[in-house]
């Protein structure tokens, strides 16, 4: 029975049925790399992609299988694959982001990522860690329960994969070294996408907008990844109420709400219940923009989810409904969904979070000015922007930390990043020193000693304009045990910690003007960035990298290199 009953208008999906993945299963992919055309808002133009698709091909897999890609680079640009939420066990080799795990694979180059699925379960994400490329090269990973064990909530009908994008009109490959020559904000995009497409609210767009149809009584997963590069958004779906299940790979306690925030490099699933009178309803997706002064793209993007037993005559849809989404800076409705994440804390999906803590660290992160030499730049008061952790901005080295780091070859990073701000302040005060719009430079990184239990300050900075960043750690699933507005208060605040059934995640969100206390165990030796995912401040800098050492027996030692590494 092969009940297909969620169809996709422009369809790139690929649906493969479960039982082609076994348990404990070795799969292997190819992956090619290649510029195609496509259009979109009435222009086409050439994309990067991944086998000729965008979004890119879905990657399935059951917890505890493998998957091995091989990459062959027929683009004309240097490229590298991360697999977004995946833990990579001691394996920083196949983690994919340029100049810190590997050198990029040069056009013409190919390379084999080992993928392999130790905890993780639910709904993850692949995309490029080279430049801009992610704006076109990202894909789905979905990674089903072990064979003879279940979801934890009922099996839904069917799964749909929600793929929230970004879309200029010039090519993205550009923007990063436009924005370096004025020194302002890369340019904004033109669209936000599901699916590829942005829905009928575009020119020449109506036509292509993604629909899925749904059968009253039935239940759908969607598993919803924001793949998109600047902002994030609130989505909603009209009359329909949806139940978050799961984010950024891990189980979490049900949350039933109208609209959700999903940041750049979240993933959620949430379970559709299809209970309302057959009609047509309107998902929606918008920006949820905080940062005062600063430019965003205040575009929609919709889709349609169809009950079978209504029909649409005309692609004109004026009179169906449309979700109720918060206003583009409400802050408050961020926060009144995300303050409820739990994770499951059961027997089955237990939580291991530490209850004792040997190593702390406070890291605060800013949007910085620099000066510029020569004619002003179009930054704020004619300065270049820049973006720091600790006040140190990150500056790429030329061959990868982790060569460095394996092969001892000096000069390529250093090991001195500050466990605290060098100098604290008020952080989220009105009025700053100028002094602190500046930052300094380096290529430095945090040394963790093997099995530590590390808890991690993450907070937000008033310095320039307060946003939220969400913050991803690669290599690591951490918990969020605390957050809240303002200065953390190292006294009060770890009194309220949740430390029985925090959040399991890979990618936070440090509220505007507000922090988040995260704790896990360095049990992953490697090099592991962890930087903000919104692609305009970690392009300014907002990066920072983890060297996490050997410990003393063989299975918590780093693997040796593959033969097939890039070179630079
Ligand atoms: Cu989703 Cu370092 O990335
Ligand atoms: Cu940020």
């Amino acid at each position: 029975m092969v009940n297909v009953l969620v169809h996709f208008s422009f369809c790139v999906f690929q649906i493969f049925l479960l039982f082609n993945v076994a348990n404990g299963k070795i799969h292997h992919q190819k992956f090619v790399v290649k510029s195609s055309s496509y259009t979109r808002l009435c222009s086409t133009k050439e994309i990067l992609t991944v086998n000729g698709r965008f979004p890119g091909p879905t990657l399935k897999a059951r917890r505890g299988d493998k998957i091995i890609i091989t990459v062959y680079n027929k683009a004309n640009y240097n490229i590298t694959f991360h697999w977004h939420g995946v833990r990579q066990v001691r394996n920083s080799w196949s983690d994919g982001p340029e100049y810190i795990t590997q050198c990029p694979i040069q056009p013409g180059n190919k390379y084999t990522y080992k993928v392999e699925f130790t905890t993780e379960e639910g709904t993850m994400w692949w995309h490029a860690h080279s430049g801009w490329a992610r704006a076109t090269v990202h894909g789905p990973i979905f990674v089903y329960p072990k064979r003879g064990s279940r979801y934890p909530f009922s099996k839904p009908h069917a799964e749909v994969p929600i793929i929230l994008g970004e879309w200029w009109k010039k090519d993205v490959m550009e923007i990063p070294g436009n924005a370096n020559i004025t020194g302002g904000e890369p340019i904004l995009s033109d669209a936000y996408t599901i699916n590829g497409q942005p829905g009928h609210l575009y020119p020449c767009s109506k036509s292509g907008t993604f629909e899925m149809s749904v059968k009253h009584g039935k239940t759908y997963l969607l598993r919803i990844i924001s793949a998109v590069m600047d902002e994030e958004l609130f989505f909603g779906i009209a009359n329909n109420k949806l139940t978050l299940v799961g984010k950024d790979g891990y189980y979490t306690k049900q949350i039933e709400t109208s609209y959700i925030m999903i940041t750049p490099g979240q993933s959620m699933d949430v379970l559709l219940q299809a209970n309302q009178p057959p009609s047509l309803y309107f998902m929606a997706a918008r920006a949820y923009s905080s940062a005062t002064g600063a430019g965003f793209d205040q575009t929609t993007t919709t889709a349609i989810v169809k009950y079978s037993g209504s029909h649409r005559d005309h692609p004109q849809f004026p009179h169906y409904k449309f979700p109720h989404l918060p206003p583009y800076n409400r802050t408050q409705a961020s926060t009144d969904f995300t303050k409820h994440f739990r994770s499951l804390a059961t027997k089955e999906h237990p939580t291991n979070v530490p209850l004792h803590v040997n190593t702390n660290l406070f890291f605060a992160i800013s949007v910085n000015l620099l000066n510029c030499s020569g004619k002003p730049c179009s930054g704020p008061f004619g300065k270049r922007f820049s973006a720091s952790v600790n006040n140190v901005s990150f500056v790429a080295p030329s061959i990868d930390i982790l060569r460095a780091y394996y092969y001892k070859i000096p000069g390529v990073f250093e090991k001195d990043f500050p466990r605290k701000p060098p100098k604290g302040f008020n952080y989220t005060g009105d009025r700053l020193p100028d002094n602190l719009f500046t930052p300094s430079y380096g290529t430095k990184v945090v040394v963790l000693e093997y099995n530590a239990s590390v808890e991690l300050v993450l907070q937000g900075t008033n310095v320039l304009a307060s946003d939220n960043h969400p913050v991803h750690l690669h290599g690591y699933s951490f918990y969020v045990v605390g957050w809240g507005f303002g200065n953390f208060n190292p006294k009060k605040d770890p009194l309220s910690y949740n430390l029985v059934d925090p959040p399991e995640e890979s990618t936070v969100g440090v509220p505007k003007n507000g922090w988040v206390a995260i704790r896990f165990r360095a049990d992953n030796p490697g090099v592991w960035v962890m930087h903000c995912h919104i692609e305009r401040h970690q392009t300014w800098g907002m990066t920072t990298v983890f060297l996490v050492k050997n410990g003393v027996d063989l299975k918590s030692k780093i693997l040796p290199p593959p033969h097939d590494l890039p070179t630079c």
